[in-house]
């Protein structure tokens, strides 16, 4: 077979690791591997080129992804034909390549997109990703491990400055609307508050519990997700990107909460904006794992014929799930997670009022 991989929307630590088990996996069984450059972009573009085993080597631990990736190249609408639906041109491409599959890496866009080129004819493959551990039906994507990581290490850092100072320290962290990333990092880092998107919280909560830690002598680190918000406010919208599928960049609901707690406390608030560090660098040994266990599946999906689906984690079982139920959703914490109760057992506030 002849099977193209590509790797869409916003970069993740393990996409690499996931190309190559793909790669390895396939030419083991005697197949040929086509990179695709800058996801969707290159099938519009013609940019492809093999992957053997040299291109693949020594990969596993590295960051970002060889293949370059794409945040707003979609054959449906394309932003460089002022919006207009160059998938003929994509299946031209595929054809002339001589594809019998694709194997998507990406996030609920990346799958979206994915579902309708195979809807046209190219069976494809799909591969969860994202830091934000938000794709339906999946219970962990590879890269989620790695963000919560440099969370509890940012906190970690925070805390020792904190306490030096008696200070209130804010770490806002990404996970667009979903709020796992704070919550898993925030638990690691031994945040007093987490704030999530699923939990509009009260400033007035989070302004007494910041003073009750001043008066028994001590600082407050806050864990806040990109998008929360205080109850009856709106999310923070950092830039509205015009011709992107996800136009909506949030960020900075950090430093509003800054300013708003600022008058009602006696010590100083700082705010740390953690951003694109989250995502960058190598993947954790965990996210290696699993993607080297998704970039196996995927081969097999493709092995056994069975397109239109996307390898998924469910408890500890790798599986497969139809793309056509994960396009276009995304999975938030739910309100009975065991999570909420352990952080309020061992005293978090979750910003309630
Ligand atoms: O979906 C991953 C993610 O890192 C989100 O957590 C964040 O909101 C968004 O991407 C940032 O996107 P960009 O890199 O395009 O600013």
């Amino acid at each position: 077979m002849h099977v193209a991989i590509l790797t869409g929307g916003g970069d993740c630590p393990g996409l690499n690791a996931v190309i190559r088990a793909v790669t390895l996996a396939l030419l083991q069984q005697g197949d040929r591997v086509t990179g695709i450059e800058r996801g969707f972009l290159g099938l519009i573009e013609r940019r492809a080129r093999p992957l053997d085993h040299a291109a693949v080597a020594g990969i596993l631990a590295e960051g970002g992804t060889i293949l370059g990736t794409h945040n707003k190249a979609d054959p449906f609408h394309y932003f460089g034909a002022a919006g207009a639906d160059v998938s003929a041109q994509v299946m031209a491409y595929a054809g002339e390549l001589g594809l019998d599959a694709l194997v998507a890496i990406g996030g609920d866009g990346t799958m979206s997109i994915a579902h309708r080129i195979g809807q046209l004819g190219l069976p494809v493959v799909g591969v969860p990703k994202t830091i934000d551990n938000d794709i339906a039906h999946n219970d962990r994507s590879f890269g989620f491990d790695s963000a919560v990581a440099v969370v509890a290490e940012a906190l970690d850092r925070l805390a020792t400055t904190a306490r030096s100072h008696g200070r209130v320290m804010i770490a806002e962290t990404m996970g667009r609307y979903a709020g796992w990333i704070a919550l898993e990092g925030g638990l690691a880092g031994g945040a007093d508050v987490i704030l999530l998107p699923e939990q509009p919280f009260s400033v007035d909560a989070v302004a007494a519990r910041c003073r009750a830690n001043e008066q028994g002598g001590g600082c407050t680190l806050i864990c806040i997700a990109e998008g929360a918000a205080a109850a009856g406010g709106s999310l923070t919208v950092q830039q509205t990107i015009a011709d992107s599928p996800d136009p909506i960049r949030l960020g900075g609901v950090g430093h509003w909460l800054q300013q708003q707690l600022q008058p009602r406390v006696a010590s100083e608030v700082r705010t740390t904006l953690l951003g694109h560090v989250q995502r960058g660098g190598t993947p954790t040994p965990f996210d290696r794992v699993l993607a080297t266990r998704f970039g196996v599946a995927a081969a097999q999906l493709v092995k056994e014929g069975r397109f239109g689906r996307m390898v998924a984690l469910q408890g500890s079982e790798c599986t497969s799930v139809p793309i056509a139920d994960v396009a276009g959703r995304n999975r938030l914490v739910p309100p009975d997670h065991e999570l909420w109760r352990v952080a309020r057992a061992v005293g978090v506030s979750m910003g309630e009022a």
